[in-house]
């Protein structure tokens, strides 16, 4: 039975995960793909730490070039994130004509078209299952499944982290800065959490999913990004009362011939689908012309659904080594369909807006009126009563066009009678 050897950049969670799994299941991958799948060399920063792994110690180096360069590593893996120490290790390894698994979505949603561009060059392979969404195949799904679709929209949830946290404050009233601990704790969080909870994290995502979807390697610059860090309970609160749920979405949508890309928390009715993707859980919606709706749910944060993901690709790669097919399926296959990205202040959407207000006469005849002039109809407002001077005021929009929402809240911010500032968020009526 045909060997193939595994050099692993990376041992924590994921990396660990994968040296875990391999050996657990070995039989079954054996049976599956008649190679035998060997984990040859680890390079990690600290050598000496114990894992609780059972494997040979002595695989560990702290050089992880020489691990890339060592003629009997057949694939390399890897797992240590960012960008900076990753990427010179990626490209040599592609140069070599070596296959890279990787899981770092930050550094192909910045540097995936150049990386690609040397995989092709070097007749080699880069598989990123666990880059988006570890557990669900995404990735295999677009580039594979729907091959003969063009997509008309894309709808992630793709920050488990996030999703965690708008669940638990959700359905238990619990605070932003408790429940992002405990996602940490859990292993679901970047080392950097403000990546997850500024939106960058989903917006990377978003990125690889947009380009995969439309040919274009997309500048991930080019996504618009809001996180979670100021939702308020009490915006999820008025959310649920008027019949919407708030996530953290990644949409990719289609407008006569140009692509929309952004990443933000958003409305969505309670009663979707999409709503009802809780805790850690990750899903994404697509649509395609062929065939349909379709939406992929399961976990995508966390040591197993990112090692099941690493693994499979693993199995992919050793199986185009096995029959001599790198680059049949290629990481990337640019195709000009879609390249252009509609400019955000032209997107069109629904609106929730809270407005804090002093309790005069003619206070929301003022703010009607400046939305009205805006060409933005109200849909419905909710006043409540209070005991201070400072009335929470909601207000939901028709469809409107996000630069004449910019235009009026500019002006709404203005007003002496309005407090702080107006709070605005997007409705998705999936
Ligand atoms: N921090 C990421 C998340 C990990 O929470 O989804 C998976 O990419």
């Amino acid at each position: 039975m045909r060997k193939v050897n595994i050099g692993l950049i990376g041992c924590g969670n994921v990396g660990a995960g994968v040296v875990k799994w391999v050996q657990k299941n070995s039989d079954l991958i054996e049976a599956r793909c008649n190679m035998q799948l060997e984990i040859a060399k680890i390079a990690v920063k600290n050598v000496q730490k114990d894992r609780g792994l059972s494997i040979d110690q002595s695989i560990f180096t702290a050089d992880a070039s020489t691990l890339v360069n060592a003629p009997d590593i057949d694939i390399v893996v890897e797992l240590i994130g960012g960008i900076d120490e990753a990427k010179p290790l990626v490209i040599s390894a592609l140069k070599q004509g070596k296959p890279v698994v990787t899981a770092n979505k930050s550094l192909l949603a910045f540097h995936g078209a150049e990386l690609f561009k040397l995989a092709e060059d070097n007749n080699s392979d880069i598989y990123y299952e666990a880059s988006v969404a570890g557990g669900i195949s995404i990735i295999k799904y677009l580039k594979e499944g729907l091959v003969g679709n063009h997509i008309n929209l894309i709808y992630g949830i793709l920050n488990g982290t996030c999703n965690y946290i708008l669940t638990r404050m959700a359905q238990n009233g619990e605070k932003f800065d408790d429940v992002l601990k405990e996602a940490q704790k859990l292993g679901f969080a970047e080392a950097d959490p403000g990546l997850d909870i500024d939106g960058h994290d989903t917006a990377h995502k978003t990125c690889i999913l947009a380009s995969l979807a439309y040919g274009e390697w997309f500048e991930v610059d080019s996504i618009y990004v809001e996180g979670i860090r100021n939702l308020e309970l009490q915006d999820i609160h008025n959310a649920s009362e008027a019949g919407y749920t708030i996530k953290l979405l990644g949409i990719i949508k289609l407008n006569s011939g140009r692509v929309q890309m952004r990443a933000h928390p958003v409305l969505v009715p309670s009663t979707s689908l999409i709503a009802k993707v809780d805790n850690e859980f990750n899903a994404v919606w697509v649509n395609g012309d062929i065939v349909g709706d379709a939406m992929l749910y399961g976990r995508g944060a966390g040591q197993d659904p990112t090692t099941s993901a690493v693994v499979a690709d693993i199995i992919d790669v050793a199986l185009n080594i096995k029959c001599n097919s790198a680059n049949r399926v290629a990481a990337f296959q640019p195709h000009k369909s879609y390249s252009k990205v509609l400019p955000m202040p032209e997107i069109s959407s629904r609106y929730y807006l809270r407005l804090s207000l002093e309790d005069k006469p003619s206070v929301l005849a003022n703010i009607a009126r400046i939305l009205g002039d805006a060409n933005i109809s109200i849909a419905s407002v909710v006043q409540k009563e209070s005991d201070s001077n400072k009335l929470p005021v909601i207000l939901i929009t028709h469809t409107a066009k996000e630069a004449d929402i910019n235009s009026a809240i500019e002006k709404i911010e203005d007003l002496s009678v309005v407090h702080g500032n107006p709070i605005i968020l997007r409705i998705e009526d999936i």
